[in-house]
């Protein structure tokens, strides 16, 4: 199947739309021999009628199979009900003899945000069901599930993102199609291709980029995806399927129970009994490392810290910490160095290196790590090519499900980018109570639950993470803190060649 993957056209005046390479990219892709064009949305500026009759016609004039659904631009000004008039359903499923192209609107009328509702949730859920035998499953939607670097503050980002990512890779997804972003951006996502293509012909680009459209070409075993500008061409190859049940793990290099959330203080939400079994679970496992994640304490104020001292005190391990909005608070910011180590700690022997980094500020929810801080990350690592490399911060930097997706670390778009660029192979944050696991090209990231708090969303209760490295494989369970038994959550191979 040859694809050709546009989107965010942004047809209407001069200042928004540039004809001139609209015209250029027409010439080129009428020379395709592609067999279905996909337009991610912002097929128009602001959703006029004169706006969508051009945007009809160029989609005639192409003479091709064609799915295109509404973004944020298209259902300004009521939009939505030109949308149906000019173009049609926004939401649907295209079915062909091999393959399946699901398609689902998530505007929210004047705003730039995202949102798939419950309706439209259920509707790829039931395409997805009902087509599970197709050898390609497509999804496009218009605003972003992964975060997209180079294109400022995270933010627009689906609300229920972390369930569509889920959903996504629970029933095999083959190719996720996106635009919104202006900025073209490929992930590997388990066996999921994420594509956010940068726009079309809008003047608005990124960071002085130019404007660029998608060739993909899903094969047998493999996805190209070919993004073009006017002048050069980027190609990333991705194997489709990859193999899921192994069991030569060789050696065992690390084990790292990893917990995040402990709210220690005197207050009810604190459970107290959750945390010593939890603590006396992670004596029996006796884990190399302890990592966690932020959520130390209630709030940053002495009393807890010294609470928090009498738990984590008897450990054999050195436990390492970063630290969460709610434990810099108040004298938080002095505190968290004194009881629990360094901002920013970093561990290295001569296996792995391990670096905490800080992404809480106090009196603020909203996370960011900054240009500066991500460079030295970076820097640090490129020189430590053999050794198992590990970043642990509070927090997610993928979307995590059970949870309103609010894109809280502002620039987790790039930080991502730059993590799975490097090779990094393991992230560990502890946002959002939810213990979740994705693995993005080679670089595993894992989120924990809460380990003691009654905020928690897990549906086997408050628990905390064991992560088993091997040199051919990573092993993570879940444990759950008041019982000590475990589900095993995933086994990722390590060390995979690409073909
Ligand atoms: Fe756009
Ligand atoms: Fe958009």
């Amino acid at each position: 199947m040859r694809i050709c993957h546009i989107s965010d056209t942004h047809i209407g005046s001069s200042s928004h739309f540039n004809r001139g390479i609209f015209n250029t990219f027409m010439d080129d892709i009428k020379q395709d021999d592609f067999d279905i064009l996909l337009h991610s949305g912002d097929l128009t500026q602001s959703g006029s009628p004169e706006q969508y009759e051009e945007g009809k016609q160029f989609l005639k004039e192409l003479n091709k199979p064609y799915v295109i659904i509404p973004g944020n631009h298209d259902a300004r000004s009521g939009g939505l009900h030109l949308y149906r008039r000019y173009i049609g359903n926004p939401n649907g499923a295209k079915v062909f003899d091999d393959a399946v192209i699901i398609y689902v609107d998530s505007s929210i009328p004047d705003s730039n945000n995202g949102r798939v509702g419950q309706q439209k949730f259920q509707l790829i859920k039931r395409s997805l069901e009902k087509h599970t035998q197709k050898k390609i499953k497509i999804v496009v939607i218009h605003h972003h599930v992964m975060p997209i670097p180079m294109a400022g503050r995270e933010r627009n980002i689906l609300a229920n993102a972390g369930d569509l990512l889920d959903l996504f890779l629970k029933y095999d997804v083959d190719l996720v199609v996106s635009g919104h972003r202006h900025y073209p951006n490929v992930y590997h996502v388990e066996n999921t291709v994420f594509i956010n293509a940068g726009t079309f012909s809008c003047t608005k680009t990124r960071y002085g980029d130019e404007n660029s459209y998608n060739i993909i070409e899903i094969s047998k075993d493999k996805q190209k995806v070919i993004t073009k500008r006017p002048k050069t061409t980027v190609t990333n190859e991705f194997p489709r399927f990859e193999r899921r049940i192994f069991s030569d793990f060789d050696k065992h290099i690390k084990s790292i129970a990893h917990m995040s959330n402990t709210f220690i203080s005197d207050a009810r939400a604190f459970r107290k009994k959750h945390l010593t079994s939890a603590l006396e679970s992670i004596k029996k496992l006796n884990p190399d490392h302890i990592i966690h994640c932020g959520g130390v304490v209630q709030e940053g104020i002495e009393k807890n810290y010294e609470l928090a001292l009498r738990y984590f005190g008897d450990l054999k391990q050195k436990m390492f910490f970063t630290p969460a909005g709610r434990d810099l608070n108040y004298l938080g910011y002095h505190l968290f160095p004194e009881y629990c180590g360094e901002l920013d700690y970093i561990y290295e022997d001569e296996k792995v290196i391990m670096h905490g980094i800080n992404s809480s500020q106090y009196d603020s929810n909203i996370g960011f790590v900054g240009s500066i801080a991500r460079k030295q990350l970076i820097t640090k690592f490129l020189k430590k090519k053999d050794k198992f490399k590990v970043v642990f911060l509070h927090h997610n930097i993928t979307p995590i499900p059970h949870s309103r997706e609010k894109g809280l670390l502002e620039d987790s778009g790039d930080l991502l980018r730059e993590l799975v660029d490097a090779n990094i192979d393991l992230v560990l944050t502890g946002t959002s109570s939810h213990p979740f696991a994705v693995r993005v090209s080679n670089t595993l990231i894992i989120n924990a639950n809460s380990t003691s708090s009654i905020y928690q969303r897990s549906i086997l209760g408050n628990s905390f993470n064991l992560v088993d490295v091997y040199e051919q494989a990573i092993v993570l369970y879940e444990i759950n803190s008041l019982w000590g038994t475990r589900k095993l959550k995933g086994i990722w191979e390590r060390n995979k060649k690409i073909k």
